[in-house]
């Protein structure tokens, strides 16, 4: 399974590892896609972000987190005093569930080892999972988001803090106060001040 560590020493970079992906047919998600989304933001990012898989919006445009969820991670990395540009965005599965359905255990087994390796070439300060699929996926399958969340948790000796998913926020609103303290964790961790703009 672990295709990686079988002839591709060759992926040293994040751009080896895409062109190593290739038009990737390894799992049954590939039937559905428009695009494969792989992630973007900075080889050197100090935050990766990890989200479950692309939605509808970032299956058309190849990009992670450009829909309505995406928007406000955008206004969370604002807040944060960062930018997209600054820290490093990605997904458990790389092609979109259909009908946005949870991915199942085979595809998330198939993807796994490139969201672990694009981790292992960033090799960030912090790891912040977005919602219960990423952290489950990083954590282990009996990570409780509930409990498990705004709580420091490590992956490959790499702080990981988990929190709830943005569109999870967009359907609570009254939960974006835990985000808040959550990624206020993180900021304190990676010595950030709030952006007080708006
Ligand atoms: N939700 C995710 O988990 N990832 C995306 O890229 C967009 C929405």
């Amino acid at each position: 399974i672990d295709y990686l560590k079988t002839g591709a020493s060759h992926v040293g970079s994040l751009d080896d590892l895409r062109e190593f992906i290739g038009d990737c047919k390894r799992c049954k998600l590939s039937h559905g896609r428009s695009n494969l989304v792989f992630g973007e933001g900075s080889p050197e990012a100090g935050l990766v972000f990890v989200g479950e898989g692309p939605g509808r919006e970032e299956d058309l445009a190849g990009r992670p987190f450009v829909g309505e969820a995406g928007r406000l991670l955008s206004k969370i990395i604002k807040a944060m005093g960062l930018t997209r540009e600054e820290v490093y965005i990605c997904n458990v599965v790389k092609c979109r569930p259909p009908n946005n359905r949870d991915p199942e255990g085979d595809e998330i087994e198939a993807c796994t080892p490139f969201l672990e390796k694009q981790l292992s070439l960033i090799r960030p300060e912090v790891i912040c999972t977005l919602g219960r699929v990423a952290a489950q996926c990083l954590l282990g399958e009996g990570f409780k988001i509930t409990r498990g969340r705004g709580h420091w948790h490590s992956f490959m000796d790499t702080p990981l803090m988990p929190t709830y998913h943005p569109a999870y926020l967009l359907r609570n609103p009254s939960e974006k106060r835990q985000v808040w303290e959550d990624v206020q964790k993180i900021m304190q961790h990676m010595g950030l001040e709030a952006n007080k703009d708006e």
